[in-house]
């Protein structure tokens, strides 16, 4: 089978080198990928967004199989357009990847059916937000309710950081209109976890669980970035954790986009809190995590486009979905700086991996047959192990072996994790 990608990241580097294990992959085109992933797949300098420039490239092509993963071309209706064309496609149409594309959407949908969440308010108008925001328990959490990469959540600890993030949201659009409507949220503590499940819209399949390091700097410190490194599995979810969040969150919002007239289709990512007052829903995302998938990924030991194909078809729950039971850690490597401003163009140099290791390369390109970087997030070093505290030791003697000027990582991916599993 014949397989286009959309996406151009390391979280699309794992998918892509996980599909090609499976018998059934044959060629694989990339748009648009990157140098790194030029090494696995073709990649055709055609974006992500550019709906129009992927549906006739398929036209063209006619690949057997597509895998949308960004949540811009979810949002934007990719997946319909390429159905459209009978391409059959893993991920969700548009109607479903609102779930991720509008944070009132999916605040609506948990309420309507019961699924645990914080408790929100939900304003059109900036001077109605402030009138409520004076009178707030701090901190408090301020969202636009588009997408907006990642950093469409403010935890503002006073009123003067609440009343920033609505200016900013509403009034100077800094995410243009994905904050003209903004939720203003209870603050929830806990524990974080991302889950991503397959499903094709009748059953639920949670991946292996995971921890991802949002932070910029060691120590959790610094600004929010797409996330420094990850672990796998998540310590704190506990199969009882894991059997209440099937009950009360995974089943109840697959049944709810089924009610909705919504089906969902593909990969469904819960972030959630492990609250004092048991687990809840912090986001949807209607795709793939990155950095998640790279160390999700390298643990699956079933056929990745067998899965993706059963969640397409209907047929996942008559489909071998299996994890190993040892651990992952991928450790990335950014340019200095991220995830602010920063220098590319550097040559990378890359070790020989061995088995259990992966290089993801998410920022790079290739020039004169040279690998140099080309984006804040550079890679992520990932290595499997049978615990945890292996893989976390494999992972970054792996990035100790990996050069390039101006690179920069966190010292303690992992580190909470390990804490939490000798407590
Ligand atoms: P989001 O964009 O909704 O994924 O939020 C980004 C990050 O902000 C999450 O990963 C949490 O760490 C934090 N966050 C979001 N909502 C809340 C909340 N209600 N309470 C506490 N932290 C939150
Ligand atoms: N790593 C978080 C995300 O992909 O949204």
């Amino acid at each position: 089978m014949d397989i286009l990608v959309v996406g151009g990241g390391g979280r699309e580097h794992a998918v892509i080198k996980t599909l090609k294990k499976s018998k059934k992959c044959g060629y694989i085109w990339c748009l648009p990928g990157n140098g790194g992933i030029a090494a696995d797949a073709e990649c055709v300098p055609v974006k992500a967004t550019d709906i129009d420039g992927i549906v006739a490239f398929a036209e063209e092509k006619k690949p057997n199989f597509a895998v949308v993963t960004p949540d811009d071309p979810l949002c934007m209706g990719l997946v319909d357009r390429l159905e459209e064309l009978g391409v059959p496609c893993f991920g969700p149409r548009a109607n479903a990847a609102i779930i991720e594309g509008s944070k009132v959407f999916s605040k609506q949908l948990m309420k309507k059916y019961g699924i645990p969440t914080a408790e929100s308010r939900v304003f059109t108008d900036a001077d109605e937000a402030l009138s409520f925001l004076k009178t707030s328990e701090y901190p408090t959490v301020v969202k636009a309710d588009g997408l907006a990469l990642g950093k469409g959540a403010i935890i503002a600890q006073t009123y003067g950081e609440a009343e920033k993030a609505v200016r900013d949201m509403m009034v100077d659009k800094i995410f243009g209109e994905s904050g003209s409507r903004i939720l203003v949220e209870e603050f929830l503590t806990g524990p974080e976890v991302s889950v991503l499940s397959f499903t094709d819209g009748k059953v639920v399949v949670p991946m292996v669980s995971s921890m991802d390091h949002k932070r910029a700097k060691t120590g959790d410190e610094g600004l929010n970035t797409g996330g420094m490194g990850t672990v796998a599995p998540n310590p704190y979810y506990t199969e009882k954790i894991a059997a209440q969040c099937m009950e009360q969150i995974f089943l109840p919002t697959v049944r709810a986009m089924n009610a909705e007239g919504r089906t969902f289709r593909g990969c469904l990512y819960f972030g959630l809190m492990l609250t004092p007052k048991g687990p809840k829903v912090i986001e949807y995302n209607c795709r793939f995590g990155d950095p998640e998938t790279q160390v999700v990924l390298p643990l699956l030991e079933s056929d990745l486009l067998d899965v993706m194909l059963a969640c397409r078809n209907g047929t996942l729950g008559e489909t071998e979905v299996k994890f190993s039971a040892g651990a992952a850690c991928c450790v990335v490597l950014a340019s200095e700086g991220y995830p602010q401003k920063y220098k590319t163009g550097y040559e990378i140099s890359l070790p020989e991996t061995k088995e259990g290791e992966n290089i993801f390369i998410a920022g790079a390109k290739r020039e004169g047959g040279k690998l140099l970087t080309a984006g804040g997030r550079v890679l992520g070093a990932t290595a499997t192990a049978p615990s945890l505290r292996e893989a976390v030791e494999r992972a970054y003697a792996l990035a100790d072996r990996i050069c390039f000027e101006n690179a920069y990582k966190r010292a303690d991916i992992g580190a909470r994790a390990l804490k939490a599993l000798e407590a």
